[in-house]
């Protein structure tokens, strides 16, 4: 059996970990230097102040958002009006407390109204990975911000299944969204019920609705998973969550299965 025959049958290929290990990757091997690397011995160690974080942290947008000023920190999960999104990066590489780009999982962060009418997400039975102990689909807490019915949190990985843009919450309105959602078959709550734009590619205009998580299959990768659902095309599936949980008011994300996230 080939190694890669085998490792797919494990559920991830070495070339799909090679892909979405930047972070981890970027570590071992600056933590590497100084050691034995093929055979030949390298200079001497330099200090590395290098961590990839679990917790989810504010990027800045290249716009003026509400949360630039944060950027390189962590979100916290009260950190969000009802309806308020913004962009972070989850076990992304900080070296020296400062993000290095394109290392780790880029992401969306939403807050949407807490309510049980249009919400829909799987049943537990149909979520198609284990997820890690502690960790949920999304944020929820009844309490935090209780005026308005408590908090509900969705993080999701930021790249279009359609050609890997970086759609986003509410950041763009020029063109605007397609509102023809007929076309699609979807009737999005985000926008039908509450007139919110779903996340939205300006790409070439694909939309996602983060109060539907649906199961779709990852056509490159082959992995079932629980995603944001597609509302608009041409992108052809939904949009992967990412597992989250508070620690504190920190949002830290966890691992649900690589190959939700591989196609980019
Ligand atoms: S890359 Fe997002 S719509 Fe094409």
């Amino acid at each position: 059996m080939s190694w890669e025959k085998e490792e797919r049958e494990r559920g991830m290929t070495r070339r799909e970990w090679v892909q979405i290990g930047i972070g981890a990757a970027a570590v071992a091997s600056i933590a590497g230097l100084g050691g034995l690397v093929a055979g030949q011995i390298l200079p001497p160690p330099f200090k590395f102040n290098g961590e990839v974080r679990e917790t989810i942290q504010y990027t800045k947008f290249p716009t003026p958002q509400w949360w630039n000023a944060k950027a390189g920190t962590t979100v916290k999960v009260s950190d969000f009006q009802e309806w308020q999104g913004a962009t972070g990066v989850w076990r992304g590489l900080f070296q020296d407390n400062a993000y290095v780009p394109g290392t780790g999982f880029p992401c969306i962060i939403v807050r949407i109204k807490r309510e049980s009418q249009f919400f829909t997400v799987p049943p537990p039975d149909l979520v198609p990975a284990a997820l890690p102990s502690g960790f949920n689909l999304y944020f929820d807490d009844a309490t935090l911000d209780s005026a308005h019915g408590g908090t509900r949190i969705l993080v999701f990985f930021d790249r279009c299944v359609h050609l890997c843009c970086y759609p986003g919450w509410h950041v763009v309105d020029n063109p605007p969204p397609g509102r023809d959602y007929n076309n699609y078959g979807a009737s999005p709550p985000t926008f039908v019920q509450f007139q919110q734009d779903p996340i939205y590619c300006v790409c070439h205009g694909s939309q996602y609705d983060p109060m539907v998580l649906v199961v779709n299959v990852n056509d490159k990768s082959g992995a079932s998973y629980v995603g944001a659902q597609r509302v608009h095309g041409p992108a052809p599936r939904a949009l992967p969550v990412i597992p989250v949980q508070a620690q504190g008011l920190n949002l830290v994300g966890g691992m649900a299965n690589p190959a939700w996230y591989v196609y980019c």
